[in-house]
C-alpha cells in the first residue's frame, strides 16, 4: 500500500469514528490538542479566502454555566469545554449577482474542520445549533454584527458512553452519476 492510499484510508475512518457525543469526562482538554483543532480550523477554506471566522474557547466555570443556561439539554454541562464559531457578515463574501453572503458557509466549513480535528485527537463533538441566541449572544456579549450558528463540546467520551448508532441514507439513494 503506497502512503497516498494510507492515507485516504485513515481519514474515511476518522470520518466514520466521529460521532455526536452527549457526555464527557471532567478531563480538561490539552493545550497541544486545542491548538491543532484551532490550526486546523484556521486553514479551513473560505470564499475569497476572506476568513470571517472567530473562535471562542470556553473554559472557566462562570462562563460555561452563562452558556449550558442557553441549551436545553442538561448533558451538555458535562463537557469540559465548549467552542463557538462567530463571525460577522460584512467580513464574509457577498456574491455580485444575487448577494449571497458566504459567512454561514465559510463558518460551518470552520466547524466541520474543528470537528474531525479533535476526533483526530481523541476529543469527541456534537454540533449544537438548537441555542437560545439572545441568551447565547448576552452569555459572549456578542456585538449586534457578530453572528453565531453552532457551538460545540469538547471533551472525552464518559466511560460506557456507546453514542447513537450511525443512521445513513444508502448512497444509491443520494449519489447520481451522470
Ligand atoms: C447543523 C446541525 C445542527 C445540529 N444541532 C444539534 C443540536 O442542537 N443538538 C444535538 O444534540 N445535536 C445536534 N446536531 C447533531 C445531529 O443530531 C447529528 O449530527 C446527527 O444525528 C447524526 O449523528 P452523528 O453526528 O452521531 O453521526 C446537529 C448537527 C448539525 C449538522
Amino acid at each position: 500500500m503506497n502512503d497516498q492510499a494510507l492515507t485516504t484510508m485513515d481519514f474515511h475512518a476518522l470520518a466514520a469514528s466521529r460521532c455526536s457525543t452527549r457526555s464527557f469526562t471532567q478531563d480538561p482538554i490539552p493545550q497541544d490538542s486545542l491548538n491543532r483543532i484551532l490550526e486546523t480550523a484556521r486553514l479551513a477554506p473560505s470564499a475569497k479566502n476572506l476568513q470571517p471566522w472567530r473562535f471562542i474557547v470556553i473554559r472557566t466555570p462562570e462562563v460555561l454555566r452563562t452558556v449550558h443556561a442557553c441549551y436545553s439539554r442538561d448533558w451538555l454541562q458535562t463537557a469540559p469545554a465548549i467552542l463557538v464559531v462567530t463571525g460577522r457578515r460584512c467580513d464574509a463574501w457577498v456574491r455580485a449577482s444575487d448577494g449571497y453572503n458566504s459567512l454561514e458557509t465559510d463558518l460551518s466549513i470552520a466547524m466541520d474542520h474543528i470537528i474531525l480535528a479533535a476526533e483526530n485527537e481523541g476529543i469527541s463533538t456534537c454540533w449544537i445549533a438548537a441555542f437560545d441566541l439572545p441568551c447565547l449572544r448576552r452569555a459572549l456579549s456578542l456585538t449586534g454584527e457578530d453572528e453565531v450558528f453552532a457551538f460545540t463540546p469538547l471533551g472525552y467520551p464518559a466511560e460506557g458512553y456507546t453514542p447513537v448508532p450511525k443512521k445513513r441514507k444508502p448512497l444509491e439513494e443520494i449519489a447520481t452519476y451522470l
